[in-house]
């Protein structure tokens, strides 16, 4: 099994380097290669994704994603900005089903900004997709507008478009998810107002046809929004397209108090995957030893699950996680009084040592 390490920029290389640790001590040899990924791969090669690092993610079984983005590279133009790695990651590979996990741990209730009842307990899935939609639809562009009340004015424009099959191939996702959980299913669109989304709704309501033993519920994004505050543990697993999915997403890690918590998976259709903790590359905090590793270890763990078909591996991983934080051992994005501050390599030696 080869695996592609790409650390990517800010905090990505010292959280890497803890999932990378936890990875090399459940006593199996991975083969792991490593390559400059965003404003890293900008300042080697002259572009986000260098063709060798593409390479690599091309061949490997499965690829372990930091983060990128830094603020010296804001000022590039957009092809060569460290967002376009992933974007080209996930377009390139076709990692079209992307799974957010948002589960609040029963340790860390107190750090959610919502009260404990609304939150303990939480466990919801968003399943995102993630290769089409407004993020990548064409045509798109900057031009002088060519029609309406502002003819002649400069205008920006992007595509908001579906096809039947993208949308089938991830409501298939999005159902097999539920059937393995709670067997309840809500797709989120704005059928009232797009037509990309009346038809989202259409076709993912024909595919419920062949798993009678999921409930599905449809909900209009505003109000996924509002019902994600409100009574986010109403939710099982939740499908939705890519733009709404990453908004959406973001405000379901937040109910969990910590995104520095949140692993996520982007598959293509034989489950060969890309790894990458929810949160950012928190710039400001880069280099201080301080960030949160847990989200790349999760990682790690969904890539044993999903990708490596070694799920024991994966749960004794996700084990040692819990341990660790009912041990009280906190990174300071989680910390509380009467907890345990500790720093990035800690709290990733300390993972290592609740393995055995
Ligand atoms: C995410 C991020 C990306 C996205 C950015 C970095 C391009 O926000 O993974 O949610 O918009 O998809
Ligand atoms: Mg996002």
């Amino acid at each position: 099994m080869k695996i592609a390490i790409l650390p990517g920029d800010g905090i990505g290389p010292e959280i890497i380097e803890q999932a990378v640790k936890v990875l090399n001590t459940l006593g199996e040899k991975f083969e792991m290669e490593t390559a400059p990924v965003g404003g890293a791969g900008y300042a080697a090669h002259g572009h986000p994704l260098p063709e060798g690092t593409l390479k690599l993610a091309r061949q490997a079984d499965a690829i372990l994603f930091g983060s990128v983005g830094d603020w010296k590279y804001d000022t590039l133009e957009r092809a060569l900005r460290p967002e376009q790695a992933i974007l080209g990651l996930r377009k390139n590979l076709n990692l079209f089903a992307n799974l957010r996990p948002a589960i609040l741990y029963p340790e860390l209730a107190g750090a959610s900004t919502l009260k404990p009842e609304i939150v303990s307990g939480l466990d919801i899935l968003i399943i995102r997709e993630l290769t089409g939609d407004i993020y990548f639809g064409q045509p798109r562009g900057m031009r002088e507008a060519p029609d309406g009340p502002f003819k002649g004015a400069r205008e920006g424009f992007d595509t908001m478009r579906y096809a039947e099959p993208e949308i089938r191939r991830i409501a298939h996702v999005a159902f097999q998810a539920a059937q393995k959980r709670g067997k309840r299913l809500t797709s989120v669109d704005k059928a009232n107002v797009l037509e990309t989304f009346q038809f989202w709704k259409d076709i993912v309501t024909d595919v419920h046809n062949e798993y009678p033993d999921v409930a599905l519920d449809h909900m209009y994004v505003d109000n996924a929004a509002m019902q994600l505050v409100r009574a986010p543990k109403k939710f099982d697993v939740i499908v939705t397209g890519n733009m709404f999915g990453d908004i959406l997403s973001d405000a379901a890690a937040m109910l969990t108090g910590s995104i520095g918590m949140l692993p996520s998976a982007s598959l293509d259709a034989n489950n060969k995957g890309l790894y990458e903790p929810s949160h950012g590359s928190a710039p400001d905090i880069a280099g201080k030893g301080i960030a949160n590793p847990l989200a790349t270890i999760l990682s790690a763990a969904m890539m044993l699950r999903y990708s490596l078909n070694r799920a024991e591996q994966a749960n004794r991983v996700e084990t040692a996680v819990k341990k660790v934080l009912a041990q009280g051992l906190r990174t300071a994005d989680i910390y509380e009084a009467g907890t345990t501050r500790v720093g990035t390599n800690e709290m990733g030696d300390a993972v290592v040592k609740a393995l055995d």
